[in-house]
């Protein structure tokens, strides 16, 4: 057989015929013009007009591997999930981002880093959509949009705008600790290998007498904590603004395989009621001393996708995506999550997003959702059970799976998040563990970023820094001072 017989090597059109030009449109004449019956040209042409797809709307730059989760301790009194029983080997996918950059902007910005997983469990999906930071800005879901309008660009000016940004947060004091996070060294790390993840929110784990606790997942880097000052970061991205893709694709084709110690810290449902905060509000974290974390597992990545599209952008990840013996909390940023990125994806990637190589569990699916967009995969086993119930042995559901119940109580009502939270103890206490040279970054890092913001904006979010340590306020005044005017 020749090279030009092999089917692999013969260019067809995508209904499968071969195609004997690819270099010259169908025109009239050797100087003419060409012909609209010329449908190779127009099948290339309306393929490439559909080659985007909207892009996430946060996270929408983001680098991706897959690997496994192996689980070498054991929780197995706590939870009965499939993937966390030790031993237990899991297929997984891991997709790293940052929040408020387009599908085009630099790896080396200084923001917040997704740090998602999907794990194929034998149970199907279980995702973990976390970032590399245990808490958020916060804490409430219905304040999720406005603040994602200060990350994004203005809608008259179409840049960034610092204004938005310390207007919201300066009205926000629950952000403070997100916020000395991402100004301090550890908001700009140097590779995504070079990180801890965190679930963030409070899960629960149950187990087959129908206990439940409630977790936290942390995944801490086997690299090493790295990171970028600004103006490191700016000599990277004036030489290559896909750092993070080229360290991290490059680590794996090198087969240096990353890896993070898996975590978790266990919370008894006494424990949660006799707390000093509400566990589940995401500004918090849960202090190690009293809940040690206790080591489950390895994460690994090892493989590189084939294709970046197929694989990663039209990855698809949900905090709803939990498994038997895992479960959700009371945290309500989290309940706006379960909402939110199962109708994401319907959007941004259509009616049958799950049935997508990428997406699609390693176990059998078998539902009852018929027709829609680009429904593709395989017609159940059983065609003329397409309804539930039926008597013709059509799927049923299986009571062994059922989560067990808590309580839930108190009157219905929009009750002010910021009764009774104390916004500056953990940041105070985070604060402190920086030594005199973070804490000069720290400040540096926020006088840079206040550049051009009103005086009664900064003073503002002056008096919160002041709140948390009259260092903190202090220093961050003293940056603002000895900034370049010109700047
Ligand atoms: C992506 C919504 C809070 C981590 C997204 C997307 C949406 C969204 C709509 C795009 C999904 C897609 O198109 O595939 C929300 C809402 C939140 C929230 C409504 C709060 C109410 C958080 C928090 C974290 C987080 C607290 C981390 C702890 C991520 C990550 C991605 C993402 C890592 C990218 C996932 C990927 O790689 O595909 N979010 N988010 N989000 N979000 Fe959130």
């Amino acid at each position: 057989m020749t090279t030009q017989d092999s089917p692999t090597s013969r260019l067809t059109t995508t209904a499968g015929a071969p195609v004997a030009d690819n270099q010259n449109s169908l025109t009239a004449g050797d100087r003419g013009p060409v012909l609209i019956q010329d449908w190779q040209l127009i099948e290339k042409l309306a393929h490439q007009n559909r080659e985007r797809i909207p892009e996430r709307v946060v996270h929408a730059k983001g680098w991706g591997a897959y690997g496994t989760l192996r689980i070498t301790g054991d929780i197995s009194h706590l939870t009965c999930a499939d993937v966390l029983q030790p031993g237990t080997v899991t297929p997984m996918i891991a997709r790293f981002s940052t929040v408020a950059g387009e599908a085009g902007a630099a790896d080396h910005e200084r923001d917040v880093r997704g740090f998602a997983l999907k794990f194929y469990t034998n149970e199907g999906n279980w995702d973990l959509v976390g970032n590399n930071t245990p808490v958020f800005f916060v804490r409430d879901p219905l304040k999720f949009p406005d603040f994602i309008h200060t990350q994004k660009r203005h809608p008259r000016t179409n840049l960034r705008s610092p204004t938005a940004m310390w207007d919201f947060w300066s009205l926000s004091p629950e952000s403070l600790h997100q916020v000395t996070i991402l100004f301090s060294d550890r908001g700009l790390p140097v590779s995504p290998m070079h990180m801890n993840g965190y679930g963030s929110h409070t899960y629960s784990l149950w187990n087959n007498e129908g206990t439940r606790v409630w977790v936290k997942f942390h995944f801490k880097t086997r690299q090493g904590h790295r990171h970028y000052t600004n103006s490191e970061a700016q000599d990277v991205v004036g030489r290559t603004r896909e750092g993070y893709q080229e360290a991290l694709f490059g680590a794996i084709e090198a087969g240096e395989f990353p890896q993070w110690t898996v975590e978790v810290q266990i919370m008894t449902q006494n424990e949660a009621e006799a707390f000093a905060f509400n566990p589940f509000d995401l500004t918090k974290i849960w202090p190690h001393a009293e809940f040690p974390p206790i080591k489950i597992g390895v994460l690994e990545l090892d493989r590189n996708p084939d294709n970046y599209f197929a694989e990663i952008e039209q990855l698809a990840f949900s905090p709803s995506n939990v498994v038997r013996g895992i479960g959700h909390s009371p945290d309500r940023m989290l309940q706006g999550r379960i909402f939110s990125y199962a109708d994401a994806h319907r959007y941004r990637l259509g009616t049958h997003y799950e049935a997508l190589p990428v997406n699609r569990p390693r176990c059998p699916v078998h539902h009852y959702h018929k027709d829609g967009a680009m429904r593709f995969f395989d017609a159940a086993a059983n065609p003329d059970a397409y309804y539930e119930p039926n008597s013709l042995d059509g799927p049923q559901q299986d009571a062994s799976f059922a989560e067990p119940t808590f309580d839930l109580q108190g009157p219905v009502g929009r009750f002010d998040h910021r009764d009774g939270n104390d916004d500056f103890i953990q940041p105070r206490a985070l604060f402190q563990l920086f030594d005199q040279e973070q804490k000069d970054r720290l400040y540096a890092n926020i006088a840079t970023a206040m550049c051009g913001v009103p005086a009664a904006i900064t003073e503002r979010q002056i008096r919160l820094f002041h709140r948390v340590h009259p260092d903190f306020g202090a220093g961050v005044c003293a940056a603002l001072d000895a900034m370049d005017p010109q700047f």
